[in-house]
Formats: C-alpha cells, sequence, structure tokens
C-alpha cells in the first residue's frame, strides 16, 4: 500500500559541545554532549517521505533541488530504517518499497546553525512512522549526523557516547521535557554563509592533532555532564550558564589547539562574548548565557523574566537588521541578525 508521512523537526543548541569522533563510519562521538532542543515554531526541517510501488528508486529533493542519493550518511540510515522496519514485523513488500524524501530547512543550511541536525531527526522520524519502526531511532539519526540523535527529543537531551563498538549504547535521551524549564534562545546571525571548515574535516583535524581535546573528553566534559544536568534539574541557571559559557570557551579553545586551527569565531563573536559579560556584571548573577557552534552565530540562552531588559539592550548595542519572532519550548523570544 502507498503512504506518505509529513514531520517536522527543531534544531538544537548544545551547551555541552559534542566536538571529536573515535569512528567516522559510526558516527561515535568522544565524549557526551547536552543540548536544549527548541520548539517546532521557527527554526526547523520539514520532510515528507512516500513509498510508493511504482517508485523504481530511492529519490531525494533538498530545498528544492533533486540531489544524488549516493550519500553514505543517508545510504546508511536507510538501510538501518529497512532493517529495524523488518525486525518490527514490517512486510517485505513494505519493507523494499522505494522512497521519494522531499526536505527543506527554513534558515541557512550549513551556516553552523545545526541544520543537518534538524534535517536528519526529521527524515529519520518520518522514515520510522513510514515504515512502521517500533525501536529507538536517536542511533539511526546518530548515522545521519551526531548531533541529530539529541533533536528527536524536546526539552534538554542527553548524547550518551556509549562504550560498545557496534555504537549501539550510543543513544539520546530525555533529561526534561520542555515544560520542566522553558528557557529562551536568540539566534544572533552573525554571518548565515557557509561555514569554511565543516565539522566532519574540522573534528578529524581536532582528534589527530589537538593535545586539548584530551584533557576536555577526559577531564571537563565528564564532570560538567553530571554538573549541567543537575542545574536543568534544579533549574538553576546561574549555575546552568557559567557551565554553558565555559564549555563554548573550552571548545573553541580545542579548536585553536587544532593544527592548522579551525577557526569559527570572528571578531563580531568576541564582541558577543564581552557584552554578554559586562550585562551579566550588572547583577549579582548571571543572566545570559552565550554558545557558539561551529560558526560565527551566537546563541543566547536566558531566562523568561530577563527577556525584555535583555532584548532591549542587545537591540541598542547591535542593532538588528530585521527582527523575526522566534521561540524555545513555546516561549516566544527575539530573532536578531547582527551585521558584520
Ligand atoms: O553533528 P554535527 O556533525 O553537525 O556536529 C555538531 C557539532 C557542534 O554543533 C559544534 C556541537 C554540538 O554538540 O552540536
Amino acid at each position: 500500500m502507498d503512504s506518505m508521512v509529513t514531520c517536522i523537526a527543531p534544531v538544537n543548541i548544545a551547551v555541552i559541545k559534542y566536538w571529536g569522533k573515535r569512528d567516522e563510519k559510526l558516527i561515535l562521538p568522544l565524549n557526551d554532549s547536552v543540548s536544549g532542543t527548541l520548539s517546532t515554531d521557527q527554526m526547523h526541517a520539514k520532510t515528507t517521505v512516500m513509498r510508493c510501488k511504482d517508485f523504481t528508486e530511492d529519490k531525494i529533493w533538498l530545498n528544492g533541488k533533486e540531489v544524488s542519493f549516493s550519500n553514505p550518511r543517508l545510504l546508511s540510515c536507510m538501510k538501518e530504517i529497512r532493517r529495524l522496519s523488518r525486525e518490527s514485523g514490517t512486510s517485505e513488500d513494505i519493507v523494499n518499497t522505494k522512497v521519494h524524501i522531499c526536505s527543506e530547512n527554513n534558515f541557512p543550511t550549513a551556516a553552523g546553525l545545526a541544520s543537518s541536525a534538524a534535517g536528519y531527526a526529521c527524515l529519520v522520524f518520518a522514515l520510522k512512522e513510514l515504515f512502521g519502526v517500533k525501536q529507538d531511532i536517536t542511533r539511526v539519526a546518530r548515522l545521519g549526523s551526531g548531533s541529530a540523535c539529541r533533536s528527536i527529543y524536546g526539552g534538554f537531551v542527553r548524547w550518551h557516547k556509549g562504550d560498545l563498538a557496534d555504537g549501539s549504547d550510543s543513544i539520546a535521551t530525555q533529561i526534561a521535557p520542555p515544560s520542566h524549564w522553558p528557557l529562551h534562545v536568540f539566534i544572533l546571525v552573525v554571518n548565515d554563509k557557509q561555514k569554511k571548515i565543516g565539522s566532519t574535516p574540522g573534528m578529524q583535524r581536532t582528534a589527530l592533532t589537538s593535545e586539548l581535546v584530551q584533557y576536555r573528553i577526559k577531564e571537563s566534559v565528564p564532570k560538567r555532564i553530571e554538573d549541567i544536568i543537575q542545574a536543568v534539574k534544579e533549574r538553576n541557571f546561574d549555575k546552568f550558564a557559567e557551565i554553558t559559557m565555559k564549555d563554548s570557551n573550552q571548545f573553541h579553545a580545542v579548536c585553536l589547539d587544532t593544527y592548522p586551527p579551525n577557526i569559527y569565531m570572528n571578531d563580531i563573536s568576541h564582541e558577543i562574548t564581552s557584552f554578554v559579560h559586562t550585562y551579566n556584571e550588572l547583577f549579582p548573577k548571571p543572566k545570559v548565557a552565550y554558545t557558539f557552534d561551529a560558526g560565527p552565530n551566537a546563541c543566547i540562552y536566558l531566562e523568561e523574566e530577563s527577556v525584555p531588559d535583555f532584548a532591549a539592550t542587545l537591540q541598542y548595542i547591535f542593532p538588528p537588521e530585521e527582527t523575526l519572532e522566534s521561540y524555545f519550548k513555546g516561549e516566544s523570544v527575539q530573532f536578531g541578525t547582527v551585521n558584520e
């Protein structure tokens, strides 16, 4: 029987960063990571998957353009979904039917704004529905893009690095649902062009050349993971903010310690960092926390009560070109644009 499914999946913003793999093919990370998943209302991927007995081959369209289905990560997700579908008791006819996939992002692709995370989470979730898969699919999303496994759940999510060589324990679990702590996130788009060093070559280079990354994965991250989970559970924003900012800084220090260095932040990113610290000094405890992924754009976490004052100050210091409404866990926040 022919069938069609459409899904929407939001991006997630890591507060303890994933950087470096111990297995390239299975996408097994060097360390655990934690992120918050934004609400589906704003930055998201939307994917429609269709199976039809008349289709002769699997095909995919990204942002309206047909692209080759030969991408090894896409192929490995497809293969795993069909295997799990068979294991779930779906009939052989359905398992072997070819699919057509249409996926689009409503935000810049590959600009360090977690586009592949939303894209693969959305694709894998839609395929799970289409093929009647019953098992955990975070490990399938991981095969597409590591951080995608965290976008399968809302709220705060932990990706466990796992210890097994086959990756079966490298899965994502929810730490707290969206309703637990409705934080806000401002995304300050410093540059929406494709990043210079993609995360895959960037991570490879770090794993091969950085000495600091060894300290990070062995000493810093394990403690930070426990501490930030506790901060989330207790809704302790100042503890959450300090760990988030320290981890972002250490991740970029590891990138600079890479040879040749991976330089993702630019002068405006550093200005935003200073601005956040200056702003926080006005209060007894930090009110906002920055974090930067593999690009110059800033993600700012803050509590609801801090939104009006921080938004007004931000717009004064960095007047935005356009202001869009964005959402984190159902709560409205500003979506600013900072121009270079
Ligand atoms: O999943 P990838 O290959 O897009 O890598 C994501 C890496 C960071 O965004 C920098 C950190 C993270 O944990 O999301």
